[in-house]
């Protein structure tokens, strides 16, 4: 390994082991199950080094800064991952050389000045995962999952997917020499997201049934087969995921913003960036948690009345149905562990509308930005949440926007045109919401005239405040 590496090895912390977080049992790290073999829940990554290291004083929070600081100037293939940069956090594995990198993370924050207006707050920004190799913060995880697979021997690994699980799967598997298999609700995912998988070689089956279906039909796959699981369900993948929320600290110069907010789907990722706030401030890099808020759509909230409805105590189930495809989920996995660190920071969970979301996507794509619908209901939720008083005007307020403007550019047309609500409940109200941004494309003959006349028209309908 490289020098890089070698520097940081007194430090190293990487023995972890998985712990179920139901009924607590503790098995190695590298195991090949995702599940309890006792009861049958999820597994956690723990690190039961980080206590002994306590004990001898605590793991050197301020050193650990400095290294991660110094590793963004190496051209080291993990020090280049904005993942692998923090490997401390991460569960080591036995051979560093076989972990599999698209330089994923190194994600930019940015700020975002007309929804911050939109929304009521003075301090909004938005860290872009969909700025990730593959166009979502999938790839996050992934390379950490994905290289826990092949240290395992695997030759095949699966997903159930909404699309960009298995756009970054596929991606992963294929830079490995691994095959991959994806299972899809068949027309309810983006032609990018499946044009992706299909480039990068997976075995790619479109299913007759939703999300939750094709989740039910791969549990029984990989108990027939020898296939590892690679959807978020699995601990790795969370343990990748985390590291966004470091990243953001990092850029915060570990002072916390007020409040994170993120979409919900499966509850992966909110789970994956509670579990990281918590380590952070266990470890000492953060003194003060922000509030981490999770934001489903109207149609897909499973989440919001688990709460309302159930105390957080049992999964209230729903028949999914929304056009941000991605969060398209009824039954979240990970709904426990999204719950938990919720409460642990102190957040709140709200839902969105259909036409609270699109609006959202044109104002986040008008500051320059752009993302795909499901990472829009941050910033529609955040404007509840202003409305509400739980989150102050002068607080600062990161949303996680999770994947790219191009993995859905069909949403993105009909919107322009205005097509987006046709024939629909909301079309009357969605047209008078989204009307100011609106801009349909145009078909003119090809003479300057016309495309000066199109220009003094627009220049007429200029935003006051741009
Ligand atoms: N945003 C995007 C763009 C997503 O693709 C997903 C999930 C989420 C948010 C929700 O994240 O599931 O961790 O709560 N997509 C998965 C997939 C389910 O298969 O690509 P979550």
């Amino acid at each position: 390994m490289t020098d890089q590496a070698a520097s940081a090895s007194q430090l190293e912390t990487g023995v972890s082991q998985l712990r179920c977080i139901g009924c607590g049992a503790v098995g190695e790290s590298g195991a090949k199950s995702v599940r309890c073999a006792q009861c049958g829940d999820l597994l956690e990554v723990v690190y039961p080094e980080w206590k002994t290291h306590a004990r001898a004083g605590g793991l050197d929070a301020a050193a650990l800064k400095g290294i991660w600081r110094q590793r963004r100037t190496s051209f080291n293939a993990l020090d280049e991952s904005g993942v692998w940069r923090f490997r401390e956090m991460l569960p080591a594995l036995q051979d560093w050389n076989r972990v599999i990198t698209l330089r994923e993370g190194n994600t930019p924050l940015y700020e975002l000045p007309g929804c911050g207006r939109a929304a009521g707050v003075k301090l909004l920004y938005a860290k872009h995962q969909g700025m990730n190799p593959t166009g979502s913060f999938k790839d996050t995880g992934m390379t950490v999952a994905a290289s826990f697979a092949r240290q395992g021997g695997f030759r095949w690994v699966a997903c159930a997917s909404t699309g960009n699980t298995s756009a970054s799967m596929a991606a992963y598997a294929a830079r490995a020499g691994m095959r991959s298999l994806v299972l899809i609700p068949q027309g309810q995912i983006t032609w990018g997201k499946l044009s992706q998988a299909l480039d990068y070689g997976a075995v790619t089956c479109q299913l007759k049934t939703d999300f939750d279906g094709c989740m039910r039909v791969l549990d029984e796959v990989v108990q027939r087969m020898p296939v590892y699981l690679l959807n978020s369900v699995n601990p790795y993948r969370l343990e990748g995921q985390k590291t966004a929320a470091v990243e953001l600290l990092e850029r915060f110069e570990w002072e916390a913003p007020d409040h994170v907010i993120v979409p919900g789907g499966n509850l992966g990722n909110s789970s994956a960036l509670g579990k990281a706030l918590l380590e952070m401030k266990e470890l000492g890099l953060i003194s003060r948690l922000p509030k981490l808020s999770v934001i489903q759509a109207e149609g897909a909230n499973a989440l919001v009345r688990t709460m309302r409805e159930a105390g957080g105590k049992k999964l209230v189930s729903v028949q999914a149905e929304t056009m941000a495809t991605a969060i398209r989920i009824g039954s979240p996995a990970s709904w426990k562990k999204a719950v938990r660190v919720i409460e642990a920071t102190g957040g709140a969970v709200e839902q969105v509308s259909e036409v609270e979301m699109a609006l959202a996507k044109a104002e986040i794509g008008a500051d320059g930005i752009g993302c795909e619908p499901a990472s829009a209901v941050t910033l529609a939720g955040l404007k509840k949440l202003v409305q509400q008083g739980f989150v102050k005007k002068n607080e600062s307020v990161v949303l996680i926007l999770t994947g790219n403007l191009l993995k859905d550019p069909d949403f993105t047309l009909k919107f322009h045109r205005g097509d987006l609500f046709a024939g629909t409940e909301q079309e009357e109200e969605a047209e008078a919401v989204l009307a100011p941004l609106q801009r349909a494309p145009m078909v003119l003959d090809a003479n300057a005239t016309a495309v000066v006349k199109a220009l003094e028209y627009a220049d007429r309908f200029e935003p006051k405040d741009a």
